[in-house]
C-alpha cells in the first residue's frame, strides 16, 4: 500500500529556500504534505511560532496539499493524530547525520510504524542554515539570495527594532 501523506517538521526560524526545496520535494513525493512547526524549548526562537507559521503560508502560497500546523510535544503523538507515519527531513551534510540518525530511530522507537526519510536540498542550499541566515540578517548583511520575500521583510523589521537572535547556540549542527 503506498504511502500519501507525509510531515515535514522542523523549527522553520525562519523558514529558508532550501526548507522550501525540500518542502516542493516532499510534495512531488506525496498526496499531502504536513509542514509542523514544532516549539522547540532547546531554542530560544527569533520568531513566534505564529510568526513562523504565516511566513511558511505566505511561501508555498495556496497548494491544498500543504498543510501548515504548530506542532506541541511530542512528534510521535502528532503523527498519530494526523494519522501521517512517514516523517520528512533534510540532510544537507554530514554534520547533520548523526542527530538526524538518533531521532530517527528515537521516533522508531515510540512508534514502530513511524519512517523517516531523507532528502538532500539543491546543492545551491547544503550551506544554508536559520541560524546563519538570522546572524547574517542582524548583522545587516543581504538575506534575500537566503529567504522568501516575507521572510526578508520581517527579519528587517524584527532587526531594525535592535532585537537579537535569541539563538547564541555555536553547536556543530546547521540548524
Ligand atoms: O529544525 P529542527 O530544530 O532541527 O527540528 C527539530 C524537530 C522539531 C524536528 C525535533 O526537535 C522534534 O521532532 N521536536 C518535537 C518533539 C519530539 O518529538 N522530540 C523527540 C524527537 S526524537
Amino acid at each position: 500500500m503506498g504511502v500519501s501523506r507525509a510531515i515535514y517538521p522542523g523549527s522553520f526560524d525562519p523558514v529558508t529556500l532550501g526548507h522550501l526545496d525540500i518542502i516542493h520535494r516532499a510534495r512531488q513525493l506525496f498526496d499531502s504534505l504536513i509542514v509542523a512547526v514544532a516549539e522547540n524549548e532547546a531554542k530560544s526562537a527569533l520568531f513566534t511560532a505564529e510568526e513562523r507559521i504565516m511566513m511558511i503560508e505566505e511561501a508555498v502560497g495556496d497548494d491544498p496539499g500543504i498543510t501548515v500546523k504548530r506542532l506541541d510535544g511530542l512528534l510521535v503523538d502528532f503523527a498519530r493524530a494526523e494519522e501521517a507515519f512517514v516523517v520528512i527531513r533534510g540532510l544537507r551534510a554530514v554534520s547533520d547525520f548523526e542527530f538526524e540518525f538518533q531521532m530517527a530511530l528515537m521516533n522508531r522507537r515510540l512508534e514502530p510504524h513511524l519512517e523517516t526519510i531523507f532528502l538532500t536540498p539543491q546543492e545551491d542550499y547544503t550551506f544554508l542554515s536559520s541560524r546563519i541566515v538570522k546572524e547574517v540578517g542582524r548583522l545587516g548583511g543581504d538575506v534575500t539570495p537566503f529567504v522568501p520575500t516575507p521572510v526578508v521583510l520581517r527579519l528587517k523589521s524584527k532587526f531594525s527594532g535592535g532585537a537579537s537572535d535569541g539563538n547564541s547556540s555555536t553547536g556543530q549542527r546547521l540548524g
